[in-house]
This record gives structure tokens, C-alpha cells and sequence, in this order.
């Protein structure tokens, strides 16, 4: 049976009906439902829950069946198929369904058309060809939901783009390892040699390098790093030859503490100097760099878009609510609530969550009374960033978190002792670590601190 062809089909149908194309989770559902799989192998296959792949397994069978007439559920679709010849078995062509062709709100048909989907199926069979992949350290992560658009977005920049060098941003616990690895999945099959490093022990570039190029070769013995230099360096012959996916995660700790952000700790300048060339170099490979701040170089290497992009992981939003319901949490009027209060984080809507069922025995209303924010587990990854700052970016912080509303920076206090140029410079470096969300007013740019965020400050820095 081939999978590919059915999932074109179904791609045609559900973006005629509702004008997005399969997410990765339908498609696995579509795939796995084919295969005979169970939605908890699904689950475990996309990262996400049971319930979650359930709910959107629900709906896709509500469309399908409404588009195709009739009656779809996961026990019956690959019999429909059958029965309804959507298949050609021998030439594994989609032929016609349920008659001479498919019509799709009597408008469209589809199988007369030529053209395929603006799309081809998100995530490919394997072919022959097996990436090799080592994986490290990489996190495990036990459920995925949703971030559709931000995958999209990646594969877009990748497979379509080409861009050789992409960061990843976002606070602790939104989620950007668990992307990454998503995405490795979605498009391990385009590339030759997958690795994933961790950056947590601050390893000199030399050890990366020969890391690195000791992976690409297969084991085989490493040149000098004398004889590297000679022959340009790092691995950049190895990412010309081979397709290579790179994923460094952790750069944060490569840059210095109490200084502005995206400063290299000493020793480490070379890392800027590796990842320009990374991005400015001709090379068939790319490396996606996961950190809480963004290295200093990469804002001007961005003008070249194609080369280099940024992806600033902001919160689940909505979807987030699928933790409440893993949760367990009650109140599901209250949800969206902590959603906004948190704003979207994964870890941390996890912890809240956690917390409220074990203090509050699930009463959301009951947390939410309290005069000031329970933050709880919080604190302690709160207090991982704050140690990084600087005592300009401190100082801002801490004014920004006492105002009760967004601010612009140009009414600064008198009692704030830094120039109008500390302060801009520190709240540049503020945004490049995600820690003050910029509201924009008509013409007006105003900047404030997330709740959580701000508890901390008035609760630690005086
Ligand atoms: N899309 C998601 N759906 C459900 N859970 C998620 C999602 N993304 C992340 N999580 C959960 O949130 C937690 C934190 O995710 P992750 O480790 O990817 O964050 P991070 O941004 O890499 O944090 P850090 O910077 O501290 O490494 C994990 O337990 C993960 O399972
Ligand atoms: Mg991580």
C-alpha cells in the first residue's frame, strides 16, 4: 500500500476543507492507522500524549468522512480504502474514491487535477538511504503538543532555504530541546550524519571540532588540529561532502555571566569566529544552535537571511491546555488563565500544575486567590537566569517588574542610576536573553516584565 499517495490525498482533502495541510500528528495517525498501530504507539512516535493524538485523530475522521461521504473512524479507514479502490495497487496511483473522482465541496476535483498539493507529505518514507545519528545527551522528552507553525517554519528554513546556521531562543523550559528533536525526526531521512551536543560542560571548540569530525568520519583516525588549520579549519570540508544536521545545545554556556548578553567567556571567542563561518561558507549542512541568549554575532549575520535565521520560541499558547488535561487539573474555565499568567511555558505550566494538585488538590481559583504569585519550583530557574545579568540589566529589571504597567524606556526614573545609554544597551541585552516583552502602542514602544518574572524580582532583588 503506499502510504505517500494516501497521504497526498488526505492532505488535498483536509486543506481544501479547512486551508492548512496535515500537521506532523495527523500524518502519524494517517501513517500509523495504515500500519496498524495503536494511537499509544503514535503518541510515543510524535512525543505527545494518547488523549491528545486521540482528540486529533477524532477530528481528522470527522473531516474525512463529511469530505468523503462516508462513515471514517481509525478501525475502518484502511477497509474504506480498499473497498472504495482509492488505489491502484499496481501502480500505486490515486485513481478515483467512491466512483469516478472525488469532488470536494462540490467544487474541487481533486483527482482530476494535475498539480499536486502545494505540498509534498511532511514527513517522507525512508528511503535507502539511512542518516547516521547520535543523539548524545539529547534530552528525553515524554509528550509533544502542537507547535505546528514554529515546525513548519524550520523545515521551511532547512529543506527549502538551506539556511545553514539557525538559533534557537527561548527561557528555560519552553521547549526548545523538545522542538529540535521533533524536528530531527521530521527530517532525519535528507540528511547524512546527525549529531547532537551539549554545550552544559563548556567544552573548548578544539574538543567539539574533533568530536564532530570523529562522528562525520565514521570513527575514522581524526587529523591534527595543526593539519585541520591548513585544510580550513574546523569540519567544513566534512559538511561540504556530507549533508550534516547539527544540533548544539546549551551555548548559553559558552558566554560569560554578568555581563551583557551573547559575551564569550574567555577562551571561547573562537565559537563566534566558527559559527560566521558556518553561516558564510558554501557547505551543504547546517547547524541549529539552542540557547537562553543570543550570540552576539548572529544579529548581524542575520541581514543575510538566507544563511542565518532566529527562531524565538515563545509559549505553547492554547495547545498548553492539553498539560491541564494530562494533569488532571479541574477548573478547565481557569486554564487560559494560567496560561497567560505563565505564558505558555511548558516546563513551568507543568510545575504550576504539579503544585496546584498537590497544595490545592487541583483548585485552580484557590491559587490564584493569593495576594502575590505562588512561584514555588519556579524560583530556582528563575534564579538561573537572574545570576547571568548584569548589574545595569538587574537594575532595569527591577524597575521595569515594580511599574504596573508596560513603560517607555525614556521615562526612566531619576532614581535609576545608569545613563539613557546603560539603560538602552541593557534593555537590548534584555531582549536578546527573552526576559522583557515589548508592547507596542500606536506609535509608542513599551516594555514590561511577564508576571512570573516579575514576582521573582520583587520577592529577590532589592
Ligand atoms: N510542545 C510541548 N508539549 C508538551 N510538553 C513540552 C513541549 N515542549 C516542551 N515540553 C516539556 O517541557 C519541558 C521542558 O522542555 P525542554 O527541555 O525542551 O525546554 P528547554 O527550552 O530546552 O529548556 P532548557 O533551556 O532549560 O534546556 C520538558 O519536560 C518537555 O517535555
Ligand atoms: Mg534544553
Amino acid at each position: 500500500m503506499d502510504i505517500a499517495e494516501v497521504l497526498t490525498l488526505a492532505d488535498e482533502l483536509i486543506f481544501a476543507k479547512t486551508g492548512k495541510h496535515l500537521d506532523y500528528v495527523q500524518e502519524a495517525i494517517l501513517r500509523g492507522t495504515l500500519q496498524d498501530t495503536t494511537y499509544t504507539q503514535i503518541a510515543q512516535e510524535v512525543y505527545s500524549s494518547p488523549s491528545h493524538v486521540r482528540n486529533v485523530g477524532s477530528q481528522l475522521w470527522k473531516i474525512l468522512s463529511k469530505e468523503l461521504g462516508k462513515n471514517i473512524t481509525k478501525a475502518n479507514f484502511r477497509t474504506v480504502l480498499e473497498n472504495s479502490k482509492i488505489y491502484n495497487y499496481q501502480s500505486a496511483i490515486v485513481e478515483n474514491i467512491i466512483g469516478e473522482s472525488i469532488t470536494v465541496n462540490n467544487k474541487l476535483n481533486i483527482c482530476r487535477e494535475k498539480g499536486r498539493s502545494p505540498k509534498t507529505p511532511q514527513n517522507p518514507q525512508p528511503t535507502a538511504k539511512q542518516p547516521r545519528i547520535d543523539l548524545g545527551d539529547a534530552p528525553e522528552i515524554s509528550t509533544f503538543f502542537d507547535r505546528t507553525s514554529e515546525l513548519t517554519t524550520l523545515k521551511q528554513w532547512i529543506l527549502e532555504n538551506r539556511t545553514r546556521l539557525i538559533s534557537i531562543l527561548g527561557l528555560s523550559g519552553s521547549g526548545k530541546s523538545a522542538i529540535a528533536l521533533q524536528l530531527i525526526q521530521h527530517i532525519q531521512y535528507e540528511f547524512d550524519c546527525i549529531i547532537w551536543r551539549s554545550l552544559r560542560d563548556a567544552p573548548p571548540l578544539q574538543t567539539l571540532e574533533t568530536d564532530l569530525i570523529q562522528f562525520c568520519r565514521g570513527g575514522a583516525p581524526v587529523p591534527a588540529p595543526e593539519e585541520r588549520a591548513t585544510t580550513g579549519g574546523l569540519p567544513l570540508q566534512y559538511l561540504r561532502s556530507h549533508r550534516c544536521l547539527i544540533v548544539l545545545d546549551d551555548v548559553q554556556t559558552i558566554f560569560s555571566s554578568q555581563q551583557l548578553a551573547g559575551n564569550y567567556q574567555p577562551g571561547y571567542e573562537n565559537y563566534g569566529t566558527f559559527f560566521k563561518q558556518i553561516a558564510e561558507s558554501c557547505h551543504n549542512s547546517c547547524i541549529v544552535l539552542i540557547s537562553w541568549e543570543k550570540p552576539r554575532e548572529i544579529a548581524a549575520l542575520e541581514s543575510h537571511q538566507k544563511n542565518c535565521q532566529t527562531l524565538q520560541l515563545n509559549g505553547l499558547g492554547e495547545p498548553a491546555r492539553e498539560i491541564f488535561i494530562e494533569k488532571g487539573l479541574l477548573e478547565s474555565e481557569n486554564w487560559s488563565k494560567l496560561i497567560d499568567i505563565y505564558r505558555g511555558n511548558p516546563l513551568w505550566l507543568n510545575t504550576v500544575a504539579a503544585a496546584i494538585q498537590d497544595l490545592f488538590s487541583g483548585n485552580i481559583s484557590e491559587f490564584l486567590s493569593y495576594d502575590s504569585l505562588v512561584l514555588g519550583d519556579l524560583e530556582y530557574l528563575l534564579h538561573q537566569h537572574f545570576q547571568r545579568l548584569s548589574d545595569s540589566e538587574k537594575q532595569v529589571m527591577s524597575w521595569l517588574a515594580n511599574q504596573n504597567k508596560a513603560v517607555e524606556i525614556s521615562k526612566k526614573p531619576a532614581i535609576l542610576e545608569l545613563s539613557a545609554s546603560e539603560v538602552l544597551k541593557a534593555v537590548e541585552s534584555l531582549r536578546r536573553r527573552l526576559l522583557i516583552e515589548k508592547v507596542q502602542k500606536g506609535d509608542r514602544t513599551l516594555f514590561t516584565v511577564q508576571p512570573a518574572i516579575a514576582e521573582y524580582i520583587k520577592t529577590n532583588i532589592k
